[in-house]
């Protein structure tokens, strides 16, 4: 039974396996393979937005592309990333500084996203103005969603996206006109609220009635996206799959972590954003989770505290410590494949899974 949905048609594209990374290569190879590409443009500066989108319509042509933001709803007006730092409680600053030192890990030489930002409501209307300005079909939005953001979206012709993570947020996403519902379970890689994905869907798919819902949390295999059709879903949206991808280009040392891992090695921790967000365990987590550590800060603080000592363990590989926003579908990505390998690998699958449903019904 052929991978399709009436998505693809809509939208123009071959499988209705919709997935977000924030790297440009396997976005592009994820078009070119078939799926729908949403490039995470949370982490980008709003002139690296219009970047993206330009190198990405040269290399795509018609085929679509769409952008995500996140825009928490209590992160605020400031702006001085510098002038809040010094002003973080100082027990948080002598953690950070014990466990650079603990770890030896060595100062980045090269600023980050991070490391040179702190979140704010100017920041995100910069970047939204950047992706509504671009020629991506479509916006993605994550954590929080003015009605309005959506209405500006709409107004410059983008289809839009709305990442939920419970029934009620789907009610929301409804009223404020969303094209396309996410609903993302617990399962899942990155922040995510503690309904699982398989409880998730079809509450979500019952609230949305005729808006379309894809199932995000915890798809790894065909098997996964047979079963969201039955859920009522109309596709599938992956994050944690391209992480394994040769065109991700991981560091080695995360990159081992991850082909290493099964479901039990990610882990709920507000240590990556002062939000809950699933990470693949490591000494990052632990010692974040020990009785003797602070309790992380609030988003955007969190990150003002760590940008730096994260910068460092990234660029120069300090194993322990190196992590990233991972899922508990990484039990189904053991090896480094191309994307194009991936799509293929989870439409076989899911033609595969499809017709065994089939056949089972029908004996
Ligand atoms: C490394 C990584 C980064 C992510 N960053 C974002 C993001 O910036 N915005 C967003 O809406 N979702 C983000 N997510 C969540 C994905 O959009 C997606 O919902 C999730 O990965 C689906 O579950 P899976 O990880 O099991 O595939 C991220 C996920 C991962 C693994």
């Amino acid at each position: 039974m052929p991978l399709t949905s009436p998505l693809c048609k809509k939208l123009g594209i071959r499988y209705p396996i919709f997935g977000l990374a924030h790297n440009i290569d396997v976005m592009i190879a994820l078009a070119k393979a078939g799926g729908y590409p949403v490039f995470g443009a949370a982490r980008s500066m709003p002139e690296e937005i219009a970047d993206v989108a330009r190198i990405m319509k040269e290399e795509l042509g018609d085929l679509p592309f769409g952008i995500d933001l996140m825009l928490p709803a209590n992160v605020g007006d400031e702006t001085d990333r510098e002038g809040s730092k010094a002003d973080l409680p100082q027990e948080h600053q002598n953690f950070v500084r014990h466990l650079t030192e603990k770890y030896k890990v060595p100062a980045a030489t090269k600023p980050t996203f991070f490391s040179s930002q702190i979140r704010s409501q100017q920041l995100f209307e910069d970047q939204l103005a950047a992706t509504l300005e671009s020629s991506a079909h479509s916006f993605a939005s994550a954590v929080g969603m003015p009605p309005e953001m959506i209405k500006r979206a709409r107004e410059h012709g983008k289809v839009t996206f709305s990442l939920v993570g419970a029934p009620r947020h789907a009610e929301k996403a409804k009223a404020a006109g969303v094209d396309i519902i996410v609903a993302q379970g617990y399962d899942a890689g990155g922040h995510t609220g503690p309904i699982g994905t398989f409880s998730l869907v079809p509450q979500v798919v019952d609230v949305a009635d005729d808006i379309p819902v894809l199932a995000a949390g915890g798809v790894g295999h065909g098997r996964h996206i047979a079963a969201a059709f039955a859920l009522g879903a109309q596709g599938v949206w992956l994050g944690t799959a391209w992480l394994a991808s040769k065109e991700h280009a991981l560091s080695e040392a995360l990159l081992n972590k991850l082909l290493k891992a099964d479901s039990l090695d990610t882990t709920i921790s507000l240590s990556h954003s002062g939000k809950p967000c699933r990470l693949i365990k490591s000494a990052w987590s632990d010692e974040w989770d020990s009785p003797d550590a602070p309790k992380p800060l609030k988003m955007p603080y969190q990150q003002v505290l760590t940008a730096d000592i994260v910068a460092g363990v990234n660029e120069h590989e300090v194993e322990p410590l190196i992590y990233e926003a991972t899922g508990q579908s990484i039990a189904w990505f053991n090896e480094l494949m191309t994307v194009d390998g991936i799509m293929q690998r989870l439409v076989g699958e899911s033609e595969a899974a499809l017709t065994a449903m089939n056949n089972k019904l029908a004996s």
